[in-house]
């Protein structure tokens, strides 16, 4: 198929619904396609990598959207997440990154680790007390991040409803195309949030307590320090980026981990081997399936050459599936050696949260394989039609105590995946 077809077919609902077969219609061209005179796009793992930390490649920021995105100042979504370091280039890129890393410590992170078991107990127990089959989603994968974060940020408990809608409805603008309406419901998400947090900023300011948003109130490093404006982008980009996307490796993995019983039993008695089984799961069925860079200069990647302005879509998703980087790239495998997913980026943008959603789905899968021996899917799992953001809409499932044959649909009984 002809890259641009297969890229109208990875746009469509079907294509977004699940992208790998379109992936390799794309790969058959090679690991970069030219989709259009300035238009490229990445499958290959080492270029993806190579890209993603090549300084002539930057994110589309304000002079760059200025030309491609009239109007885009009208959208208080955009705008919004524009101001966060997410979509900022050197040198307003370093400083706040630099800032936000000061902030967001590892042994903030590591002391996060009692609030995720805490909060992940809490759920299961609510899920067990259940009558019938359960929203996994509803009942889990969106409350265990926000509930985190929120823990994170300092927001009261009482408020953590408010941020799924807020996080859920301001996520579509990291959609390559969005609809007029769900940019309307993009902003309206992004105006609300952005006023809660000015909220919660002046109540720190004026009292500070032990939370990330204290810490980005008072970051600052030498003269520098964030601006009123890119505070509040850069933690609503916190949320929105952090969110979502942890909600998703909850779905995505567990789906996965269900399709294989034999790895997910093993996972449930060797909780130690959580962090090799999560980079697997990442790599497997990315929470996030794409990224996009412009170039600033001319390049030349899997023999093809960009010019300067290219704008260049990385498919993380499909460069996790790379056979020259996994063989035998679509089979789950929790022993391969030397994972390192693509799925946080890499580079400047690296991930700031890759740590605590490792941590989060660490803790979470064990825990609910052990305490829930009888989980299954229990009806037809439904994917959001969103390509960026890959998950689900809703995952019901059984949450008997006891062990039971496990099945999922399309997987004929007895079909376990490989023991590891
Ligand atoms: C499984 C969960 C997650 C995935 C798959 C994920 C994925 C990503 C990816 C791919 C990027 C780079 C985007 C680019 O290069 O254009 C990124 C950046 C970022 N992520 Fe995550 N993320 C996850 C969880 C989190 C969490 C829990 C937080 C924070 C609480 C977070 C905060 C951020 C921030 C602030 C950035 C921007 C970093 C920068 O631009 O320098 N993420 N994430």
């Amino acid at each position: 198929m002809d890259p641009a077809d297969a890229l109208a077919l990875l746009m469509s609902p079907e294509g977004r619904v699940d992208p790998y077969p379109t992936y390799e219609l794309l790969r058959a061209h090679g690991p970069v396609v030219q989709a259009g005179p300035v238009f490229f796009v990445v499958t290959g793992y080492a270029e993806a990598d190579a890209i993603l930390r090549d300084a002539r490649f930057g994110v589309l920021d304000d002079a760059l959207r200025d030309q491609f995105m009239p109007g885009w100042r009208e959208s208080p979504a955009i705008l919004s997440i524009s101001r966060s370091m997410l979509r900022t280039n050197p040198p307003d890129h370093s400083r706040m990154r630099r800032l936000a890393a000061g902030a967001f410590t590892p042994r903030r992170i590591a002391a996060m680790h009692d609030v995720v078991r805490a909060q992940a107990d809490e759920l299961v127990d609510a899920m067990l007390a259940a009558e019938g089959p359960v929203d996994f989603m509803a009942g889990f994968a969106y409350p265990l991040p926000v509930g985190v974060i929120c823990a994170l940020l300092g927001v009261p408990a009482a408020d953590r409803p408010l941020f799924r809608r807020w996080a859920t409805d301001l996520t579509g603008v990291l959609e390559p195309e969005i609809t007029e309406e769900d940019l309307a419901v993009a902003d309206r998400g992004a105006s609300e949030l952005r006023a809660y947090f000015t909220e919660l900023v002046s109540a720190r300011r004026r009292a500070p307590a032990d939370d990330l948003t204290s810490a980005l109130v008072q970051a600052h490093d030498g003269g520098d320090r964030l601006s009123g404006d890119e505070l509040l982008a850069n933690l609503i980009v916190l949320l929105v980026a952090g969110f979502e996307t942890t909600t998703n490796l909850l779905g995505n993995g567990l789906v996965a981990l269900l399709e294989h019983p034999r790895a997910a039993a093993t996972l449930a008695e060797h909780p130690e081997f959580a962090p090799g089984y999560v980079d697997e799961l990442l790599r497997y069925d990315s929470p996030v399936q794409l990224t996009s860079r412009m170039s600033t200069a001319p390049a030349r990647y899997g023999d093809v050459d960009l010019p300067p302005e290219s704008w260049v879509i990385v498919m993380l998703g499909a460069a996790n599936r790379d056979p020259r980087r996994y063989p035998e790239p679509a089979r789950f495998d929790p022993w391969r050696p030397q994972v390192h997913p693509l799925s946080f980026g890499a580079g400047p943008h690296y991930c700031l949260g890759a740590a605590l959603a490792r941590l989060e789905a660490q803790v979470a899968f064990p825990l609910l394989l052990r305490r829930l021996p009888g989980l299954a899917v229990a009806g037809r799992p439904e994917r959001r039609v969103r390509l960026t953001l890959r998950g689900h809409a809703t995952l019901p499932v059984r949450v008997g105590r006891e062990a039971s044959p496990v099945t999922v649909p399309g997987t004929p009984p007895g079909a376990a995946g490989p023991t590891p």
